[in-house]
């Protein structure tokens, strides 16, 4: 969480940061500033609270030609102005932004600081303090930033400020995303290539335990232990349009719209030119010569994750187990003599699951990312990547991600079964063309689906999700995009589990949602509804084509038993987002949530 910017150049830069930052404002939104270098010295603007209430508050009058911002998710202190980033040393000469989490801040302010008091609560003040002191020791600015990141135990990405060496942005990185842009006569610095679209596609990474020195017309990487080191840049397959509502009012809905594309986008780059599937031949070998597969994940991606297990299950016949990634290096399995870990990821950056992939590799096994962001962490460390080609999902709360990952599963799992030589009766191509065709008809369904919302959610301060067998793994996935964006309380069981205990949370009027997509359950998962029906529940039954009864709210286009997870979400996103939008929450920036999630 956190996002940093920076930009060395020609052109003004406060009017870039802020555009940068409103990019980033997914990686956090408690507080956020901006630093501003010109002859006159050092301007920092600060504020609590979204980007919209920093750029009120900066000096449109203050131009410059060098920058760094910051927007925050709060760690160490509140959200407020003081322990808002940028933060600055005692004598003012340099100054901060930092995105990560510096575990032995304490340790380093009793051994440099004297314990002295600082202005703020925050990790970061200690770091730039440390600079200034080291400095004030006799060192170069260039030796103390070295000798200050050498002693941080932590994550970082950070870019600091001399007043006396204005021309110059000094950055630094371990386990937290950066990357450089560079441009003719400009060079700027980002914690995702989005932010900085609009000066360059051309972005170079940034390795841990790296540190970089930016100029206007130069930028030199070196390890910590000051070897030179080459890289090329890339360059970022980027649309504006990905990164913009367009006449959308939120992401969100932008990006429940966009899932029929994102289907067929996957058919296409998962196809090859005979029609067969296009699967990297190691990921196969590696998915057929492990003995069980451990799926580790979090929030939505460990939901997608319960819907891979059985599709590698059930087409591929392999076993696998599925684990919340911030848990299991606590509650460890015994693992089996030759595991594969699969880490799902939207973002790639997600620190819970960096923490078990760093693990295990120790351990020396073998590791796959599925996710959205190819040149991320998580995909940059493990042996193998497999892309889900969703486009950049903006909106915090998970939707076409989520879709995409299930998909590529699919396609994962057949390729495996194929080459094992497992006869199916399944081509996931075909069928995602036709559940690409089913997202279309039910996001066509707008105001009946915000019809729901009204009819079922506006009063209530809780809901229920329940669903049998494949089912039950969407009912939590639907209960999680309720809950984090409408703030009601929403929880999802399987059918028959409420009876255990939960039932007795029903009263008038509570609203519960069933789920019955499954044939070979659905007179248990409407026995279930009827449970809680006759204890007074307001049931909203969403079925699918062939096993719906009159009374059912919503009927699901048909889509193939292995699929229904790709069609049923959707209405429970839809209804998510307009019940979220009739309390007025902010749908696309939920509150204490951030989108990329790099705090363990
Ligand atoms: C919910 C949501 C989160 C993420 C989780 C993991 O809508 O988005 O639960 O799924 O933080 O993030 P990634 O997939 O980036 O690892």
């Amino acid at each position: 969480m956190c996002g940093i910017v920076g930009y060395v150049g020609t052109e003004d830069a406060k009017e870039i940061l802020l555009q940068g930052l409103e990019r980033l404002e997914y990686r956090g939104y408690d507080s956020a500033g901006i630093a501003l270098t010109n002859e006159e010295g050092v301007h920092v603007f600060k504020e609590k609270g979204r980007i919209a209430t920093l750029r009120d508050a900066v000096d449109h009058d203050t131009s410059a030609t060098v920058g760094i911002g910051h927007t925050r998710w709060a760690t160490h202190g509140v959200p407020s102005q003081l322990n808002a980033h940028p933060h600055q040393s005692t004598s003012a000469r340099f100054t901060l932004v930092h995105n990560g989490v510096i575990e032995n801040y304490k340790e380093l302010k009793a051994n440099y600081l004297n314990n002295k008091e600082l202005t703020s609560d925050t990790d970061t003040e200690v770091i730039v303090q440390v600079i200034e002191h080291f400095v004030e020791q006799g060192h170069s600015t260039e030796q103390a930033f070295r000798e200050t990141l050498s002693l941080l135990k932590g994550s970082y990405a950070l870019a600091l400020i001399d007043q006396e060496n204005k021309e110059t942005v000094f950055v630094g990185k371990n386990k937290s995303p950066l990357l450089i842009g560079v441009g003719e006569d400009v060079n700027v610095i980002a914690s995702d290539a989005m932010a900085m679209l609009a000066v360059t596609d051309q972005f170079v990474e940034i390795m841990d335990q790296e540190i970089v020195i930016v100029k206007r017309d130069s930028v030199q990487i070196e390890t910590l232990a000051g070897e030179k080191v080459e890289r090329a840049p890339y360059t970022a397959e980027l649309d504006m349009s990905d990164i913009e509502k367009g006449t959308y009012p939120h992401f969100m809905l932008k990006e429940i719209d966009e899932q029929p594309f994102v289907m067929r986008n996957i058919i296409q780059k998962y196809q090859n030119e005979d029609g067969g599937l296009r699967i990297d031949a190691d990921i196969r070998e590696a998915v057929k010569t492990s003995d069980r597969i451990y799926i580790i994940a979090a929030g939505t991606s460990y939901h997608a994750g319960l819907v891979g297990k059985q599709l590698v299950e059930k087409l591929a016949n392999r076993p696998v187990e599925v684990h919340i990634s911030s848990e299991f290096l606590y509650n460890m399995p015994l693992l089996s003599e030759n595991p594969l870990f699969i880490f799902i990821s939207q973002s790639g950056e997600t620190a819970d699951s960096r923490g078990v992939l760093v693990e295990v590799k120790k351990q020396g096994h073998k590791a796959l990312t599925i996710t959205n962001v190819p040149g991320s962490t998580l995909s940059r460390e493990a042996d193998f990547t497999l892309h889900t080609y969703a486009g950049p999902e903006i909106a915090v709360a998970s939707t076409k991600a989520y879709t995409a990952q299930i998909a590529v599963f699919a396609i994962l799992a057949v390729d495996v079964a194929r080459s094992a030589g497992i006869e199916l009766d399944f081509d996931p191509l075909q069928e995602l063309g036709i559940v690409a065709n089913a997202m279309e008809v039910l996001t066509a369904q707008k105001e009946e689906m915000e019809k729901v919302a009204r009819d079922f959610l506006s009063v209530t301060r809780n809901a229920f999700f329940i669903g049998r067998a494949a089912d039950y793994f969407v009912v939590v996935e639907g209960a999680l995009k309720l809950k984090e964006i409408s703030y009601i309380q929403a929880e999802g069981f399987a059918g028959g589990e409420l009876k255990h205990g939960t039932i007795a949370l029903i009263e008038e009027g509570t609203p519960v949602f069933a789920l019955a997509t499954q044939e070979h359950v659905n007179l248990s998962i409407r026995g279930n509804a009827q449970e809680v029906e006759a204890r007074g529940a307001h049931v909203c039954t969403i079925s699918m084509e062939g096993m719906n009864e009159p009374e059912d709210q919503i009927v699901l286009p048909r889509v193939h038993e292995h699929l229904t997870a790709l069609a049923s979400v959707i209405p429970m996103q839809l209804i998510s987002y307009y019940a979220a939008l009739h309390r007025e929450c902010d749908v696309d920036k939920p509150r204490n949530l951030a989108k990329s999630v790099t705090v363990e």
